[in-house]
């Protein structure tokens, strides 16, 4: 069964634009020439699947996700492999994540494989777009309340659709050590609350200590939990990892943080380089102390757009810390060969992460 449409766009970007387009494009600026869209109401589930030119989508002021917040998420990124083949990593997993985000909200989301088969569509209508070298296709499926009304209650029809952004580095300035700011006024998410879930809710509210961060001459806000402020939950869009001297990795444990495929990724490519990985609570007093007695060696955070990446110095309330030398670390450098290595068909796959085209 023919799941989409087909209509490839009319105008396509030509290879010279799209050369130059691609060249060094800021993160999530550049679009590709096509969008997957699907749509969804009780009557007749998940139909009318389309890939087509990309373009603006008209929605009544009223839809509800205007209003409501109905409204989440994915990000996933397609690598150029050495044969030139579109290499997927890990899509089940955005898959399995946005049931459960979707299931959180109370909207509707496509089986997984409609959400594989309308991945692959689209990276098979947009296959130049990869970039070559150092770069990737983000992949940005979402889904949002598509019905027009006012009121306390779940839509009733959503829309599911995916675009495509060439990218490079998240970060200017390619892979430095970054700063981070540490809130102790804001929090991201609270037990009970839609933490775990990819929606835009959580951008949004952490985006006033993201300023504050920006403002202090930082990159990012790390949260602490909202109970207690006092454990480190994760950053403003990426989890985030502490190396200690004997070797032990620990990483906040779920609930009210975002799962990552990437900080999933990053806990078995640590425990097969022979780390002690430990998934458990881990205090601003305590990251600070361990930095400065040097029982703490290495801190990076992690995420599809991020990749890995160190961190170099803290700031908070009370003063500025830094991690080592404030430069990447090694077993940072080679957790991030290591992930490469496997999304760019460079290395061996034993778990099985590669989704080739
Ligand atoms: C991702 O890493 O895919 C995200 O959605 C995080 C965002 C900061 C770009």
């Amino acid at each position: 069964m023919d799941r989409f449409s087909i209509s490839p766009n009319p105008v396509p970007t030509s290879p010279e634009q799209r050369a130059a387009l691609t060249l060094d494009p800021r993160f999530g600026t550049v679009f590709t020439d096509h969008m997957v869209t699907l749509r969804w109401r009780a009557e007749d589930g998940w139909h009318d699947g389309r890939v087509e030119a990309l373009a603006a989508i008209p929605f009544h002021p009223g839809n509800a996700a205007f209003h409501y917040g109905q409204q989440i998420f994915e990000g996933l990124k397609v690598f150029r492999g050495s044969d030139g083949d579109a290499l997927l990593f890990r899509p089940r997993e955005n898959a399995r994540r946005m049931q459960r985000s979707a299931a959180r909200l109370a909207m509707q989301c496509p089986p997984e494989d409609v959400f594989i088969e309308a991945l692959e569509q689209l990276v098979l209508a947009d296959a130049g777009w990869i970039p070559e070298g150092d770069g990737s296709l983000y992949l940005r499926p979402f889904i949002v309340a598509d019905e027009v009304f006012l009121g306390m209650r779940a839509a009733a029809r959503y829309l599911f659709c995916v675009i495509a952004s060439p990218v490079g580095p998240y970060f200017s300035g390619g892979n430095r050590a970054i700063d981070v700011w540490v809130s102790e006024t804001f929090s991201r998410a609270a037990r009970g609350g839609t933490g775990a879930a990819k929606c835009g809710g959580n951008y949004a509210a952490s985006l006033v200590a993201q300023v504050e961060a920006v403002e202090r001459g930082c990159d990012q806000v790390v949260f602490l939990d909202a109970a207690e402020s006092r454990w480190i939950e994760e950053l403003g869009g990426m989890n985030i990892f502490f190396v200690m001297r004997d070797g032990e990795v620990i990483t906040p444990p779920l609930g009210t943080i975002l799962p990552g495929v990437t900080r999933d990724s990053v806990m078995t490519l640590a425990s097969a380089a022979g780390h002690r990985v430990v998934q458990r609570r881990y205090s601003l007093e305590q990251w600070r102390s361990d930095a400065e007695s040097g029982r703490l060696v290495e801190t990076f955070v992690c995420g599809t757009a991020a990749t890995i990446v160190p961190i170099g110095h803290v700031h908070h309330g009370a003063g500025r810390f830094a991690i080592a030398t404030g430069a990447c670390g090694p077993l940072t450098a080679k957790l991030r060969t290591d992930l490469q290595g496997i999304q760019r068909g460079r290395a061996a796959d034993p778990h099985g992460w590669r989704h080739p085209l």
